[in-house]
């Protein structure tokens, strides 16, 4: 890998004839949140923000050169010497590359160049869409045959291996597989979806952006996840049925209840309601009842305040700031934790107000500007040309 140079940038810009042109989104998730990495059930979809790539084989050079337009970053990868770097995006490339030649591929030379509009650090997996648009353009560029899911897991398998984070599988699920217009009710065990029609009536999907990332972010997520290990193996002991916490069931709970600390009991106690709220919440939306619906984010945004312990004092000042809105039927935070967005469902012809008003209120607490950005539900990563 090496550091920019501007020759090599301005020499990969110039008459840049793409073969190949492929878009990324972002996602939402409606609920369940921290519940895939524990074989459970999430609500998630794309949204009509997207990373856009541009791609040609490059048969005179050995080497993969990447200009992301937006953040004006140039990196050139070897792909047969791929190594960790201090800058984060190069690995989610190179995590990618690495992954896709661990299958038995091949990957050449090749150019691309990157635009995106998706902030990062926003809690919408621009990384999942970085990693799933560039694996579905290399699958295409170099013909390799490789299936949509087959795409998701190695694009997953980048973030765990190479990355270092050790995410579940549901912001790769969504950047590939989502319908417009759908949201997908995916059970991160079997790994089979339902798709269901996204009928919000007269509201629609407004993401708060704190922009805020603590940067504990990271390490906490992963010791979430330990954590529900730990758990697992705790009530294994009594229960060895038991594989991971969408087995544990109330009755279980309560048994294993004097063996688990405090901590332990408070995160398998979490994953279990909100694996419940993800069901029910998928019958309201079905049923055309956004106030159930709403009900549900907002104990599903209690339980990762109180019960996971993921949220944070900006976070849960846009939520408490949504309380007692009639326009407003719910609103939680969303993602990992620790900053990101809030995700609202609000009667649509409030969104201009709502969002003057919160953002006034948020910039005096926290001396901080808010993004408000209106999204709706799209399809998964699409090849453009
Ligand atoms: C991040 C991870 C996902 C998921 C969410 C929390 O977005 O990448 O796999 O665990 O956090 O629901």
């Amino acid at each position: 890998m090496k550091k920019e140079s501007s020759q090599d940038k301005n020499q990969l810009l110039k008459n840049f004839n793409q073969e190949l042109s492929v878009s990324s989104p972002g996602r939402i998730n409606l609920i369940g949140e921290h519940t895939d990495y524990n074989e459970g059930f999430v609500l998630p979809t794309a949204i009509d923000k997207k990373i856009h790539f541009q791609f040609r084989k490059n048969s005179n050079s050995e080497k993969c050169r990447i200009y992301s337009k937006t953040y004006k970053t140039y990196a050139e990868f070897d792909p047969q010497n791929l190594s960790k770097s201090e800058d984060s995006w190069k690995n989610y490339i190179s995590g990618v590359i690495h992954e896709i030649q661990k299958k038995g591929n091949k990957i050449e030379a090749f150019d691309c160049i990157i635009n995106s509009e998706l902030p990062v650090g926003a809690g919408i997996s621009s990384s999942a869409a970085l990693e799933c648009g560039l694996a579905t353009g290399l699958n295409e560029l170099f013909d390799l045959g490789l299936s949509q899911l087959e795409l998701v897991q190695l694009s997953q398998a980048a973030e765990n291996n190479f990355v270092g984070s050790n995410c579940g599988i549901m912001d790769q699920y969504a950047s590939v597989m989502s319908k417009k217009d759908h949201l997908i009710l995916l059970d991160c065990r079997s790994l089979e979806a339902e798709f269901i029609p996204a009928d919000f009536k007269n509201c629609k999907i407004l993401l708060l952006n704190t922009n805020v990332n603590h940067n504990l972010a990271e390490g906490e997520y992963n010791t979430r996840r330990r954590e529900c290990e730990e758990a697992v193996k705790i009530i294994q002991k009594g229960h060895p049925e038991v594989t991971s916490l969408r087995d544990v069931n109330y009755e279980i709970l309560k048994a294993s209840e004097n063996e688990l600390s405090e901590s332990h009991y408070m995160r398998s106690l979490y994953v279990l309601k909100e694996n419940e709220r993800v069901l029910k919440a998928t019958e309201a939306i079905k049923s055309g009842n956004l106030k159930e619906f709403g009900k549900l984010m907002y104990q599903s945004h209690e339980g990762l305040q109180h019960n996971y312990e993921v949220s944070c004092p900006e976070l849960d000042f846009l939520v408490e700031h949504t309380r007692n809105k009639p326009f407003i039927f719910g609103a939680r935070m969303m993602g990992g934790g620790f900053g990101g967005c809030t995700i609202n469902l609000i009667e649509a012809d409030a969104i201009s107000e709502y969002t003057k008003e919160v953002s006034e209120a948020y910039k005096r607490k926290f001396n901080i500007d808010l993004d408000a950005i209106t999204v709706s539900p799209s399809e998964g990563t699409t090849i453009t040309k």
